[in-house]
């Protein structure tokens, strides 16, 4: 998977660095052409000797080689490079490319480099745990950053907690995993629209209507075709879930009619919509705009109006070559409900999810659905993580 890619390995000073021969020594036998970028503190760790015997390249660490003169471009190395990955990624380095502190090679070749960057954290608990940390890795997420979780294990200290790095096969798959999907998937480059989470349907200033969804399964297949290369809107109703990939677009909207109006607007550029969301069937007819009181005599009657159904005004609307995916929550009759459901709604497939089995549904990480197409041909899978359920679906995605 790796044959002929040009990977920057930044290594910074942390004890783990020791764990970068291992991920160099991984990704040389997997093929790559490795560029190791040190920093002064990671020499500290690890000397530059063994990292240039394996990579057989001169490790780089400072703008100018001491004794020649020569000039280390980071911009070229930053060109060259098809991804670079910083493992480990300590506290302060995190910090520097967090603000563009740009005061040594490493961070100036990562504010130069075009590539996917990944980072590895690994630091003592209390580093990893305090906000400071958590704020400049949700910084470095947001500006499309991979970040490869840290495990919870013995850290350097002899502390337990949160703060290894991840392993170097874990590092190595989850680049060779990177390129596998994006070299190979026919969904890169396509654009997905998906709507996750509930609505809330809005009674007085603090009251509302809405459901239990948690907007797991949204935000699965969000993070899964985002993997895959595609370019992903989620159009998302309250939920505290959040993309955990990159460039995953989010529309945050609140009732089921604000939902319709961004999806009707965003549809005609989309090749695929997958219709996630727990939308509220009914909204109160009016939104008392003070808060209802209880000194009432009478006890106050809400009178409900149907809410638009979002997935069939995208059937509705949509071109040949689109394609519209709906999830169906049944209890009885579920397959003929389904069934009914995908050609009503003009959808090309649904997903049915069965709230019967335990594992499956509302708020949990794993789900039991079945796969049903467009001529009425059902494929029941088995209880799965959510993120396999997209993958799955994603996987029976033709466009
Ligand atoms: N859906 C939608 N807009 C609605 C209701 C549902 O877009 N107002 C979508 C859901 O996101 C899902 C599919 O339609 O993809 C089926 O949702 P479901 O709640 O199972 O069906 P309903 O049409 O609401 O039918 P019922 O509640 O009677 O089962």
């Amino acid at each position: 998977m790796l044959k002929g890619k040009h990977i920057i390995l930044g290594i910074t000073g942390g004890i783990a660095a020791y764990k970068s021969v291992q991920l160099l020594r991984l990704l040389v036998k997997s093929g790559a052409e490795v560029q190791v970028v040190i920093t002064p503190a990671g020499k500290e760790f690890i000397t530059p000797v063994t990292l240039s015997a394996l990579s057989g390249k001169p490790v780089i660490s400072e703008f100018f080689t001491a004794n020649t003169g020569q000039w280390n471009s980071h911009v070229d190395i930053g060109l060259w490079a098809d991804l670079m990955v910083i493992a480990p990624a300590t506290a302060s380095t995190i910090a520097k490319m967090a603000t563009g502190v740009a005061d040594n090679m490493l961070v100036t070749t990562y504010l130069s480099a075009k590539a996917p960057v990944f980072v590895a954290p690994a630091m003592d608990l209390d580093m990893m745990a305090h906000p400071t940390t958590t704020r400049n890795l949700q910084q470095l997420r947001a500006d499309g950053v991979h970040v490869i979780e840290s495990a919870t294990g013995e850290l350097a200290s002899h502390l337990v907690g949160k703060g290894r790095m991840a392993e170097p096969q874990e590092i190595h798959d989850a680049i060779a995993a990177f390129f596998a999907s994006r070299d190979d998937s026919a969904l890169a480059g396509r654009r997905m629209l998906v709507t996750a989470g509930p609505t809330y349907e809005k009674i007085d200033p603090v009251r509302f209507i809405g459901n239990y969804s948690t907007g797991k399964m949204g935000y699965a297949i969000a993070d899964e075709a985002a993997r895959r290369g595609m370019k992903v809107t989620v159009v998302s109703g309250p939920v505290s879930v959040v993309p955990q990939e990159p460039g995953v677009e989010v529309i945050r909207v609140e009732s089921a009619r604000e939902m319709l109006a961004e999806c009707r607007r965003l549809f005609p550029e989309q090749d695929v919509a997958v219709m996630c969301a727990a939308v509220a069937d009914y909204a109160p007819a009016e939104t008392a705009d003070r808060k209802i009181k209880r000194e009432h005599d009478d006890v106050p009657v809400i009178r409900l109006v149907k809410n638009p159904d979002i997935a069939a005004a995208l059937g509705a609307e949509k071109k040949p070559g689109q394609r519209l995916i709906g999830f169906a929550l049944e209890t009885d009759n579920a397959l003929a409900n389904a069934r009914e459901k995908l050609s009503r709604k003009n959808l090309d497939m649904i997903i049915l999810n069965s709230l019967a089995d335990p594992g499956a549904g509302f708020g949990t990480d794993t789900n039991k659905v079945t796969v049903i197409r467009a001529d009425g041909a059902a494929e029941e899978l088995p209880l799965m993580p959510k993120r396999d359920v997209a993958a799955a679906i994603l996987d029976r995605l033709s466009l």
